[in-house]
């Protein structure tokens, strides 16, 4: 499955390591990341969007995944980076990402977030409401001679094929301005009138793990059709759009995604068909995949404890994590396929169901899945784990954790402190010594 081989001890080996030694050296449970996957991942993308449309870039969605080594490899691999949150920010900015190649998302930045990015000089701002563009006019007022460049973040009205909670194209979302309801033509003219503000396009975002071209085709018509409009009714040049991500990547067998490629094809393709449709000079495409990038190099490796068979219903079989660091099962409904690293080359025996360690019923990581014999101890291997895993164990989006605080008699006491930025990158290693030889 995905990067992982099975190596001659018959374990499962990932980027050339023995999974079962991984274990042993690191503790579960454990999230592997295969480098040279991501590497390829980045480059599919690049080069075959270069190779169909010159004039374009690639954004990777750190939400997926982003750690100080993730900012690292994505500027080298020449790939632009979104963040989303101040945490976000802050941790590029500290893995020394060039912040022009920045690109800032999200549906309620704060005065605070916006000024740190407005001040690091930040690419480009995603707006998404008339709150921040107010938020803008104020800030860059104040740092006079502070110039930043914004899309504008548009709803075009799409309802793709995926889970409710990742859809986000639909006109009744939190995100964007409306293009129905003539918000999206009120945010031009608002943005327009700000001096220090540079509005150079538009953004898409029709939601996550698409598995057909129609929901690209038609974002395609819709963002460059609206462009023309903008063109007659403002003289506005567009300069760039920017489709957003959501390229499905593979969990288990049922899972059929387009090739890179195809994406890509239909994408670009539909955008020159629209452009020549509308006359419409060419913008700048730019495209965000999260999932695509690191997905299907992610493995989460836990250790099988405690085993409860049920004759004739079922048989729960307990790993050392669960909806702690993978919340997708419970929160999406979200299927996986998976191995034991140490008996990869074992027949299935027999369909157990497989538990976390939280304590409640809707902690499983999968039902229903046909494994060799298993025994506690035995190292089990879910696949396809990169992306929205480790970003969602607890520090979502780099969210710092709240403060807690008891209060009583009038008084109140901090008993935790506020996480910091400082604390979210303290586990970090990023020093290249950190890597550690396996076979
Ligand atoms: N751009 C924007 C503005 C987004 O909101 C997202 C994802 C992406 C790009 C990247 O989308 P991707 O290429 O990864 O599909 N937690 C959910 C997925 C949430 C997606 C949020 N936005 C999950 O685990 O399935």
């Amino acid at each position: 499955h995905g990067p992982c081989k099975i190596n001659e001890l018959g374990h499962l080996e990932i980027g050339g390591c023995d999974a079962v030694e991984l274990a042993k050296e690191f503790g579960t449970p454990l999230y592997v990341m295969d480098e040279e996957c991501i590497r390829e991942n980045c480059r599919l993308y690049k080069e075959n969007l270069n190779s169909l449309y010159k004039n374009s870039d690639v954004i990777y969605a750190g939400k997926a995944f982003l750690t100080v080594e993730m900012c690292k490899l994505i500027e080298e691999e020449g790939l632009s980076l979104d963040v989303v949150s101040g945490g976000e920010l802050y941790m590029a900015l500290q893995a020394d990402f060039p912040a022009k190649r920045i690109y800032f998302h999200g549906n309620n930045k704060s005065y605070d977030e916006l000024e740190m990015a407005v001040r690091h000089g930040v690419g480009h701002i995603i707006v998404d409401n008339f709150y921040e563009l107010e938020l803008l006019r104020d800030i860059t007022s104040k740092l006079s001679g502070r110039k930043v460049k914004i899309l504008l973040r548009l709803t075009p009205g799409i309802e793709a094929h995926t889970h409710d909670y990742i859809k986000t194209g639909q006109i009744d979302s939190k995100f964007g301005f409306g293009l129905e309801n003539g918000h999206a033509f009120m945010a031009i003219e608002n943005a327009l009138s700000i001096k220090n503000v540079k509005l150079m396009g538009f953004h898409c975002h029709i939601g996550s793990q698409i598995f057909e071209k129609e929901p690209f085709r038609e974002a395609a018509d819709i963002m460059v059709h609206f462009a023309k409009m903008v063109e007659e009714k403002y003289g506005f040049k567009t300069q760039e759009i920017d489709f957003g991500g959501g390229f499905g990547v593979r969990y288990t067998e049922e899972d059929k995604p387009l090739e890179v490629r195809d994406y890509l094809e239909t994408l670009v393709e539909s955008v020159i068909e629209s452009c020549e449709k509308y006359n419409l000079s060419a913008p700048k495409i730019l495209i965000e995949p999260g999932r695509a990038i690191v997905g299907e190099a992610g493995v989460t490796l836990y250790t099988i404890g405690a085993i409860k068979n049920i004759p004739g219903i079922r048989k729960y079989v307990s790993v050392d994590g669960g909806m702690s660091d993978n919340i997708r099962p419970a929160l999406y409904n979200a299927k996986y396929s998976a191995a034991i690293a140490n008996k990869a080359k074992w027949p299935a025996e027999e369909t157990v169901s497989i538990a976390g360690k939280c304590c409640e019923s809707g902690d499983m990581l999968i039902w229903d899945i046909d494994l060799p014999k298993i025994a506690p101890g035995d190292i089990l291997a879910v696949f396809t784990t990169g992306a929205y895993h480790y970003s969602m164990a607890s520090n979502y989006n780099m969210l710092p954790r709240p403060a807690v605080i008891f209060v009583r008699n009038k008084t109140a006491r901090l008993v935790v402190r506020r996480q910091t930025y400082e604390d979210l990158l303290s586990y970090d290693i990023s020093l290249p010594s950190a890597a550690k030889a396996f076979s």
